[in-house]
């Protein structure tokens, strides 16, 4: 961490204290609390941590404001139009674009652990076929801490790297069988020839009877997406991931916390829940009606796919998606599809409307991932699975960067405490 800028003081009480306040190489000023309780005797409030930052950090930087996005200072429209996903992800992890000697070493490093260990195919039948992939995935990341003991000792750097690459490279094969399993279709293994996006789709869409050729346009798309979704900066399930690694936990089980608070409607669930609102909408005609009820404070409804905590201008991730949602309707001539009608007419009519032009709603990279992804062929309960895919570099360069930090601490948030005060135990039957 930097050494204090200025001071910025608290009057409190009758009594003033200085607090040390850093400035960051971007973004806003941030006050140092952690002697405010040991100094004043308060706390600071801040459910949703809307104010306060969690950590420091030298991986994304976000302005909400301007829809800028940086990846170790690389702007997100750039590294999606002129990188890839493996050379993004080798970006996260270790700070720089490699060479095309660490590129090649990297992209051999993750092949060659793309295979899981054959026991856990007997865990993934233990589960029910109706079983959400996101509930497989949960637990088959979770249950990697029980194959793979030798890089589960976080405080061993070369066990970490080890964790890194096994949990990037083992991911697409997970969630391609959590959706093979789903539909009752024998698992595809992964096949090393193929890029990281080509072989996800392969183990997705292939079966042993057919080979699958893959698009290249389409394999583009998709490696799209998962550079787009790569890292956000300290989001909920980065958050969650940070704070389960906080007590020394392993990485698998880290990782698995993720998944399960990316899951929620509100984070990565949102693409999904995107798509099924579509086709509850079904026709262009009862448009109206849904705006209506987003709009309406005693509706619970909300559009999904559109408005974001950080970005109130732009998503800048969904510029590029729109941009390659129209590439792959047309490429796959489907863009009269009735339920990309219904997208492309809300994107329209929520974009003028002046309740979410006021509230600066507009729609996210989960509105047009949804839609490339109905488009390639993957069934809703796959959209958040594969959000889960591409955020795992994001999770584990956090994860990484926060073990390595010698000012590390365990994550452990007060509380503006609000019950009853003490009082005795009243036996039951003078209740
Ligand atoms: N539809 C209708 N109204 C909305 C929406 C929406 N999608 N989003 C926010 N609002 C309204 C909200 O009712 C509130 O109105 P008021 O000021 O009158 O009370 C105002 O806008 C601010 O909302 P908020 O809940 O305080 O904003 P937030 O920053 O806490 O929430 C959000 C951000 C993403 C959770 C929210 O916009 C939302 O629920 N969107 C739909 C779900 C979605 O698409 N999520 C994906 C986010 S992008 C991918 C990711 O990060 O995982």
């Amino acid at each position: 961490m930097t050494t204090p800028s200025k001071t910025a003081t608290l009057n409190y009480d009758g009594k003033s204290f200085d607090l040390p306040v850093y400035t960051p190489t971007a973004g806003p000023d941030v006050i140092d609390i952690r002697k405010l309780y040991a100094q004043a005797g308060v706390f600071t409030y801040d459910p949703g941590y809307t104010s306060t930052a969690s950590c420091d950090s030298t991986i994304t930087y976000i302005d909400g404001d301007e829809g800028i996005l940086l990846h170790r200072g690389y702007p997100i429209d750039q590294l999606a139009s002129k990188s890839h996903f493996l050379e993004v992800c080798y970006l996260l992890l270790y700070g720089e674009l490699p060479s095309s000697f660490q590129l090649e070493d990297f992209e051999t490093r993750v092949t060659r652990h793309t295979m899981i260990h054959e026991q856990m195919h007997n865990f993934f039948r233990g589960f029910r076929r109706d079983a959400h992939p996101m509930a497989t995935m949960v637990g088959v990341v979770g249950a990697m801490s029980a194959f793979y003991h030798d890089s589960l000792d976080v405080t061993d750097p070369w066990q970490r790297e080890v964790a890194s690459i096994r949990l990037i490279a083992k991911m697409p094969t997970i969630a391609a069988m959590a959706y093979k399993y789903s539909i009752g279709q024998p698992f595809v293994y992964p096949r090393n020839d193929l890029d990281y996006a080509a072989n996800f789709l392969h183990m997705c869409f292939s079966v042993p009877a057919e080979t699958y050729h893959v698009n290249p346009i389409v394999a583009r798309a998709m490696d799209r997406i998962l550079t787009l979704h790569a890292d956000h900066e300290q989001n909920a399930s980065t958050s969650t991931v940070r704070l389960a690694s906080s007590s020394g936990a392993n990485p698998f089980a880290c990782i698995a916390a993720g998944i399960a608070c990316l899951w929620g409607p509100a984070h990565g669930g949102a693409n999904q829940a995107c798509l099924e609102m579509l086709r509850e909408i079904g026709t262009v005609d009862r448009i109206p009606e849904f705006i209506a009820r987003a709009k309406d404070k005693n509706d619970p409804f909300r559009l999904m796919g559109f408005g974001h905590r950080v970005y109130k201008n732009t998503d800048p991730r969904a510029k590029v998606l729109k941009q390659s949602a129209d590439e792959v309707l047309e490429l796959l001539g489907v863009q009269d599809n009735p339920l990309l009608q219904v997208a492309k007419e809300l994107e329209h009519v929520a974009l003028n409307d002046p309740y979410f032009i006021e509230k600066k709603l507009f729609p996210n990279v989960d509105f047009y991932s949804g839609i490339i992804l109905e488009a390639i062929g993957f069934p809703t309960s796959m959209f958040t699975p594969v959000f889960a895919l591409s955020r795992t570099v994001g999770w584990v360069s956090q994860w990484k960067e926060m073990i390595a930090d010698p000012q590390m601490k365990i994550g452990r948030p007060r509380q503006l405490y609000m019950g009853e005060t003490h009082r005795d135990y009243i036996d039951i039957e003078n209740r």
